[in-house]
């Protein structure tokens, strides 16, 4: 007999089953706890009625609805006041600013543009007209997009204490002995859950200054190791990353050091604002790999957000340029940590603040607190804003690592894969047809993504991409669908 189940339906009912005979097995035992008679004599429990296998059956549904729930992905297109009358100023991402960022940039050793990978044949099969990822694995020997930002933000900080401008400070000038004797003993600090950390490390000592850097707890040891290479003195704190921010932002104040924190607040917001127009680079470089003619240009752009300052680099920068013809941008977010979803959804125009652990798998993401400085931006030109769990990413890790025929294989972490892995979630699910629509994603849409890491943390990516860790079996109601017909 011909075997009628596909082996993604067979592992579902064995899944259900076992589920069933845990259910049967809870169901039990609080018959023994709470057993009263029923009319027919049949013990239920009380308040509920129907057999011990309907109880199961409603039970297992309860579960189920509770597993849709917290692997729901979350959507909100910003439609609010805001995005109706924009205001937040890009004058940070001029033109001008773009070109400075990129310039020093360019004077670095070895630097090259990051490859734009485009993905036809995964484009084809979801239904859009390309999908085009930049690939950060390959900046530098770091694996992740962050030095964009700490370099330029240091360079800054470097000229402003020389009295110099910064189109005068080329990466040989800024490491050069006299520079160096001309800033005297410097100590740059800095929070980090790994990239951030690595890239002001890795300027750091390129540049002979002392370097300090606390990651939040819960930190990849692999991730340690590597700030710990660039020669950085680093630790991880019992604190969530909100809280290290706050410690080490303290600490240095009272030592004198230079906080180079990629986030801002009231108060501090010069070297974050750096930062962003550091990581705006990445657009400079991405538009000019993109072939000649307007039918090449993204529609859309899908950008992962941790405070959002790399989101509102990229989006500033496509508003000063491109002013309402720009792409449509949609912000990505951990469900663990969604501060930026949760404040567009709440439609105040202020930012709000997720507590706790922020545990997540996608380390760079797991931040609470929206930067001032991006939340603005995000907040008026953000097309949509997405929260979504684990799953997600995990899926996005293994479709980059394990292309269709004709595609490139990306090797993306966890922080990484997030856009992607939403994109081909969105691009099947029925559940996400109203957001789908809301964009207007379709065969003529041409998707921007950036993998923002690579491997950052090996043996994880492993885990995930050869083991399965974090499952993304049945994420999509259309192959749920398909199983079940
Ligand atoms: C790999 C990676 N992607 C994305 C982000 C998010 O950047 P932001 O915190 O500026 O939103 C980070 C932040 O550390 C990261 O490390």
């Amino acid at each position: 007999m011909a075997f009628a189940l596909s082996l993604p339906a067979l592992r579902d009912t064995l899944a259900d089953e076992r589920r069933h005979a845990l259910c049967q097995r809870r169901a039990r035992a609080r018959l023994l706890a709470h057993a009263v008679p029923s009319e027919g004599g049949f013990p239920l429990f009380p308040g509920r009625t129907g057999s011990i296998h309907q109880q199961c059956r409603e039970d297992h549904q309860a579960e189920k609805k509770e597993k849709t729930v917290s692997e729901e992905i979350g959507y909100f297109v910003n439609r609010t006041p805001f995005s109706a009358a924009p205001a937040a100023s890009v004058s940070a991402f001029s033109d001008a600013e773009a070109e400075s960022a990129h310039a020093f940039h360019s004077t670095f050793p070895g630097y090259e543009p990051t490859p734009l990978c485009a993905l036809d044949a995964l484009a084809r099969h979801l239904g859009l007209g390309a999908i085009l990822v930049k690939d950060e694995s390959r900046r530098f020997d770091l694996n992740a997009f962050k030095v964009l930002g700490a370099s330029y933000a240091v360079g800054r900080t470097v000229a402003a204490r020389l009295g110099e401008a910064i189109g005068s400070l080329s990466f040989a000038r800024l490491t050069a002995p006299e520079t160096r004797s001309r800033l005297g003993p410097l100590v740059l600090a800095t929070t980090t859950d790994g990239n951030h950390g690595r890239a002001v490390a890795w300027i750091a000592r390129r540049l002979g200054l002392g370097c300090v850097v606390h990651m939040p707890k819960g930190s990849s040891i692999a991730r340690l190791a590597a700030i710990r290479g660039q020669g950085a003195k680093a630790d991880i704190l019992e604190l969530n990353y909100d809280e290290a921010v706050c410690f080490t932002a303290e600490e240095a104040a009272r030592n004198g050091w230079v906080l180079v924190q990629d986030t801002a607040w009231d108060g501090y917001e010069e070297i974050p604002q750096w930062i962003m127009q550091g990581y705006a680079s990445l657009v400079e470089e991405a538009y000019a790999q993109l072939p000649a003619g307007a039918e090449a240009l993204p529609t859309h752009v899908f950008i992962q957000a941790g405070v959002g300052a790399l989101a509102a680099g990229v989006l500033g920068r496509l508003v000063a340029r491109f002013g309402p013809a720009r792409p449509q941008v949609v912000v990505v977010e951990a469900s663990a940590a969604d501060c930026l979803y949760r404040s567009a959804k709440s439609e105040t125009g202020l930012p709000m603040t997720v507590g706790g652990d922020l545990s997540t798998i996608m380390a760079g993401l797991a931040c609470g607190q929206p930067s001032s400085l991006a939340w603005p931006i995000l907040r008026d030109y953000a097309a949509a804003f997405v929260s979504c769990p684990d799953p997600v990413t995990a899926r996005g890790m293994r479709v980059l690592g394990n292309p269709l025929a004709g595609d490139q294989k990306i090797v993306s972490g966890e922080s990484g894969a997030i856009t992607l892995g939403v994109l081909t979630v969105l691009m099947e699910d029925p559940r996400l047809a109203g957001l789908r629509e809301a964009l207007h994603l379709g065969a003529k849409s041409r998707v921007l993504l950036v993998s923002t890491e690579g491997d950052t943390d090996p043996e994880r990516y492993r885990e995930i991409v050869w083991d399965g860790a974090f499952p993304s079996i049945g994420l999509t109601g259309h192959s749920r669908a398909q199983h079940h017909e």
